[in-house]
């Protein structure tokens, strides 16, 4: 089967074509920009075909999705980081917004079966209060970034665009996700990364920190784009799934986590520009809807997507 990846050079996109190739009888093709830098993709460049398309550009993405006509999309390409939704609001609720939009609407004329997941987050939540968690797909949405807006708004057109139109939609509110390659502005590779340069002595002792006290659910990356792809294979039309481990720890227990591998005395300082305008500080997820549909469960510990994100700061570094 063929399968089109948004996003493909990005953490997740990569992790995903791996598990994709690994399956035996998939054919990956990706959308990547013109710039993005392939360093994620590189061991499988010869196994997968990358498309230059700029997903805001709906010609673009019409030409790109009828070239492949794929069986399932995943749809991952965003602006991911929630800070940079503060500095650029505009440009972050275009890029996730119109990108989605212009793929939807690509799809409205296939002439081949073709289902799509639209990749959403826990940060939809939002506020949520302590008597909600862990959190349903039921929980109001409480946006707090314009980040988060732009992940309800994409979230929301699939469940229209599905039922408007019957387009074979599932929407995914994945929560925090983990591991090697991961960017290095989001906290468990920011804290590594900087670990890992005041091992090679690049960096004096000291690990910048912002709020320690959200509390976070954590999946390996490897586990969440298993998930995906059970979205696509067993997830009903229009309908939304969370997917998480079912165990919060604050932002301070990652960080011991990461100290407690490392042979260096590290000095923990608060930055105050490490801080949000408003923090989302508690995000537990109750995945017992998705598990009931396909079995799946993390399997990855914690302790290891550290160890394992720690490790590839070490030898990238
Ligand atoms: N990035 C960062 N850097 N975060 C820090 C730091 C720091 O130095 N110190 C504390 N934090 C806290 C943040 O305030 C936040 O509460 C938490 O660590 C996690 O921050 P991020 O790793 O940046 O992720 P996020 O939770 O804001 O968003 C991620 O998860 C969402 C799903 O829940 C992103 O991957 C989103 O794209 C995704 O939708």
């Amino acid at each position: 089967m063929r399968i089109l990846i948004t996003g493909i050079t990005g953490f997740v996109g990569s992790h995903l074509a791996e598990y994709a190739l690994s399956r035996g009888d998939v054919e990956v093709f990706g959308t990547a920009r013109w710039r993005s830098r392939t360093e994620n993709v590189e061991g499988i460049l010869s196994e997968i075909t990358i498309i230059d398309c700029d997903l805001r550009d709906a010609c673009a993405v019409r030409r790109c999705l009828f070239e492949v006509k794929p069986e399932y999309v995943f749809h991952l390409a965003a602006q991911s980081y929630v800070p940079t939704s503060w500095i650029a609001p505009a440009e972050t609720l275009t890029t996730n917004i119109i990108s989605e939009l212009n793929l939807l609407e690509a799809m409205r004329g296939a002439d081949w079966e073709v289902r799509i997941q639209v990749a959403g987050s826990s940060e939809e939540y939002g506020l949520v209060h302590e008597d909600e968690a862990p959190i349903k797909e039921t929980n109001p949405l409480r946006p707090l970034s314009p980040y988060a807006v732009s992940k309800v708004a994409q979230d929301l057109l699939a469940y229209q665009y599905h039922r408007s139109y019957g387009l074979y939609t599932v929407r995914t509110r994945a929560f925090n996700h983990e591991g090697p390659r991961r960017g290095q502005v989001f906290v468990t590779s920011d804290f590594a990364r900087q670990i890992a340069l005041i091992e090679k002595g690049r960096k004096e002792p000291v690990i910048e920190v912002g709020n320690l006290n959200a509390r976070r659910d954590f999946t390996d990356v490897r586990d969440v784009v298993r998930a995906y792809w059970l979205a696509l294979e067993k997830g009903e039309p229009g309908e939304v799934y969370n997917i998480g481990s079912g165990r919060a720890v604050t932002i301070r227990e990652v960080l011991d986590m990461l100290l407690s591998m490392t042979d260096r005395k590290i000095e923990v300082r608060p930055v105050p520009e490490r801080m949000r305008p408003s923090d989302v500080e508690l995000l537990l997820a109750d995945f017992s809807k998705f598990k009931a549909l396909t079995g799946w469960e993390p399997r990855i510990p914690l302790e290891k997507t550290l160890a394992d994100t720690l490790d590839y700061w070490r030898s990238r570094l």
